[in-house]
């Protein structure tokens, strides 16, 4: 078992001020980090990722909880003495510092040699593609250019833990997936403990060993990327996470000599029970209704028994997205072969049991996971 670097325990955020009603950012996180560990926090706007990470840097106090860097409580701590580097999400460049002097900052008040000052802010200007630029001032350079200043500023620092908010957002996406993998080897190769955040699951699957997913201020899974795609935590997961996004749908459940989930007045996907693993079949137990769970690249197009309208038929290059009609509900579905069936026919698909994912009606909660990995 690796080291632990950071341990944020049961943290709360209320922004309260006098004239507004409080808002409450973050609802009791709590998640360990290991040594070394790459971390994504993915999440739509306003969901509290900033917040997070300006209270693990010590920018914004915890209103309740306790965090632990390399094994010291820090939260009381001031800003500079957490060992942290932040990235800020608005940079934050000091205006009459050259780009130059703005990543060395930190160094030099690290009573750093010169020389080995200038060398690692070359090194990291060169990774960022900054070199060209370290002598201009924050303000006579593009948001992109400042980004990746404020990036470097960050990197160059020796720090227990690395925190980056939204480190590329502001670059084409071309440049921006040279300097991921540039970013994901400097963190590898030199086993900095890093949380970056993102809503880009692209950007979170290339970077990180473990992606947390936030909304609504709550920590929803934490996980790595294989585990948020074949066992889900909830219904916000399953459906944030992957492309196109899981169907779902309503089900009445049976649970008997065969099992069925019946959808609206549609179609019985309906399984004789010697077929059910196990697992869902104590999952469901005798609940009448569920939410049920169908990656559009579990479904099986052109064989099986059920039939359905196809509402659009997308051929991608490389895969085919197929939209059909199931009970007045879209079903996606994908094809890595192209599918010759025109909207408005019928086309027939089958479901396995193996790639049924089974969710609480009420809470959204998993319940079961079909056992193929979709
Ligand atoms: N200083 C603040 N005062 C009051 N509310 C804030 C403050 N900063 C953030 N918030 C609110 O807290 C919630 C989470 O914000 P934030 O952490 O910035 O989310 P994210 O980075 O995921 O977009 C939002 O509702 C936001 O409006
Ligand atoms: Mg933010």
């Amino acid at each position: 078992m690796a080291e632990t670097a950071l341990v944020i325990d049961n943290v709360d955020k209320i922004y309260r001020s006098r004239r507004k009603a409080p808002v409450h950012a973050v609802k009791s996180l709590s998640m360990a980090i290991a040594k070394g560990e790459i971390v994504a926090l993915l999440g739509s706007s306003g969901c509290g990722k900033t917040s997070t990470l300006r209270m693990i840097a010590g920018f914004e106090e915890v209103s309740t909880g306790g965090i632990s860097l390399a094994g010291r409580r820090i939260e009381q701590l001031a800003p500079a003495r957490r060992n942290v580097a932040m990235a800020f999400e608005g940079y934050s460049l000091y205006p009459p510092l050259t780009v130059r002097d703005n990543i060395a900052f930190a160094l030099k008040s690290s009573n750093t040699p010169a020389p080995q000052i200038a060398k690692a802010v070359e090194e990291i200007a060169r990774l960022v593609e900054i070199e060209a630029i370290l002598d201009r001032y924050p303000s006579s350079i593009s948001g992109g250019q400042q980004q990746r200043a404020s990036l470097a500023r960050a990197l160059v620092r020796r720090a227990d833990l690395y925190l980056l908010d939204e480190p590329m957002g502001q670059l084409e996406p071309q440049l921006r997936s040279v300097l991921r993998g540039r970013l994901k080897n400097l963190l590898v190769e030199r086993g900095m403990t890093s949380i970056f955040v993102t809503h880009d699951q692209t950007e979170a699957n290339a970077l990180a060993d473990r992606i947390a997913v936030m909304e609504g201020g709550v920590l929803q899974q934490f996980a790595n990327q294989k585990e948020l795609k074949d066992r889900p935590a909830n219904l916000f997961v399953a459906t944030f996470i992957g492309e196109p996004p899981m169907n779902v749908f309503d089900a009445a459940v049976e649970n008997g000599e065969r099992v069925r989930f019946a959808i609206a007045n549609g179609p019985a996907l309906d399984f004789a029970a010697a077929e059910v693993p196990e697992p869902v079949r104590n999952a469901i137990g005798r609940r009448g209704r569920a939410v049920i769970g169908i990656r559009p690249h579990s479904v099986r197009l052109g064989t099986g028994d059920h039939q359905a309208r196809i509402v659009s038929n997308q051929w991608l290059g490389d895969q085919s997205h197929l939209a059909m009609d199931v009970a007045g509900k879209l079903m996606v579905a994908v094809s890595h072969a192209p599918v010759a069936a025109k909207a408005g026919e019928t086309l027939r698909y089958q479901i396995g049991v193996q790639s049924l994912h089974v969710f609480d009606a009420e809470t959204g909660a998993a319940l079961s996971h079909g056992t193929e990995a979709a």
